[in-house]
């Protein structure tokens, strides 16, 4: 007994010697020490020893665990604080070396566009108005004068969500819900996504539109020219040329187009004007009494103009862009440039 003993003590500390990492020392732990370990298997052994010797056999297996378990402490010691050591080393900063720079974002042309034109217009007078995208077909037709099964309703190719409630088409709904809400004098831009079943260079399922309503006493289609040209000045900076044409919207009378000169061609005809240097950027007009009376506004006291204008297009003229696909595919070297 007391030979193996000697043994055990002598190759666990050979073998604790020998273990470099802590999870060598654990495995060693486990080894000598633990529930079926080489010590635990000695004590097994005890009974086999004759009664007289084992006090003394008793405590040589009791120094034994000690002096293993004090060889697996210290060890385990050195180990541990040599393994801190190495990883200090390892994950060292270096924090003179030049760090990664976060990448600028920039707004969206067409938001750019939005803010710009939401600047002209502040300045001239008119607050900001948002109406929701998901309208009922009392706003966006029936209020405007466009009455179930009006052909009207062709002009705009529609997604509907049920008969009644449909993805909006024109931000021209708002202007009804404006004029429930509040009495004239009314002056507000609406700005917003408006869905149309609509697909190629120049129109997309979803775009953008602002639109401008004005109603007060003595309102004229000079006010409604005299606002746009102002406005477009300031958006398009300078030279930009605009024409009015006569046009048909239900619930304007008289309605009008309203074109600026092509930026990409300077209004000699390229595939953006689709030849004819002018793009259309506006619909507008006087508000058709119909729309008044149908909003509890006198039409023999108050009149108005009203004008709706495709963000996308502004942006596209603005910036020379020839695709109206560009703005929703989300290419960083397309945004980046703006
Ligand atoms: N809502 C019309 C359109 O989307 C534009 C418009 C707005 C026309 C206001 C006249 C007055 O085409």
């Amino acid at each position: 007994m007391k030979e193996r003993i000697k043994l055990l003590l002598q190759s666990a500390k050979e073998d604790i010697k020998n273990a470099s990492v802590s999870k060598e020392l654990y495995e060693l732990r486990v080894k000598y020490l633990g529930r079926t370990g080489a010590v635990t298997e000695l004590l097994k052994g005890m009974k086999d020893v004759p009664k007289e010797d084992k006090p003394a056999i008793g405590k040589l297996v009791n120094d034994l665990r000690e002096d293993i378990e004090r060889a697996i402490e210290e060890s385990e010691k050195q180990v541990k604080a040599k393994e801190l050591e190495k990883r200090l080393r390892e994950e060292e900063i270096d924090v003179t070396l030049p760090g990664k720079a976060l990448k600028k974002g920039s707004l969206h042309p067409v938001n750019l566009v939005r803010n710009q034109l939401i600047d002209a217009f502040s300045g001239l007078g008119f607050k900001v108005f948002e109406g929701p995208e998901i309208e009922l077909d009392y706003y966006n037709f029936q209020q405007l004068n466009i009455p179930e099964d009006h052909p009207a309703r062709d002009m705009q190719d529609t997604f509907y969500i049920t008969d009644s409630i449909l993805l909006r088409t024109q931000t021209s709904a708002g202007q009804i819900r404006c004029m429930e809400k509040d009495k004239p004098p009314i002056k507000i831009l609406s700005p917003g996504r408006v869905y149309r079943s609509d697909y190629d260079a120049t129109h997309s399922p979803m775009f953008h539109q602002m639109e401008g309503l004005v109603v007060d006493k003595g309102i004229t289609l000079c006010d409604l020219k005299g606002v746009l040209e102002e406005v477009c000045k300031k958006v398009f900076e300078a030279d930009v040329k605009t024409r009015l044409r006569p046009s048909y919207f239900p619930f304007t009378e008289p309605s009008v187009e309203i074109d600026v000169s092509c930026c990409e061609c300077g209004g000699k005809g390229c595939s953006l004007c689709k030849g004819t240097g002018w793009i259309e950027i506006l619909g507008a007009g006087m508000v058709n009494r119909v729309v008044l009376e149908n909003c509890d506004v006198d039409p023999d006291v108050y009149s108005g103009f009203a004008f709706g204008l495709g963000l996308e297009r502004i942006a596209m003229l603005k910036y020379g862009i020839p695709d109206i696909r560009y703005f929703y595919d989300n290419d960083i070297r397309f945004l980046k440039q703006f």
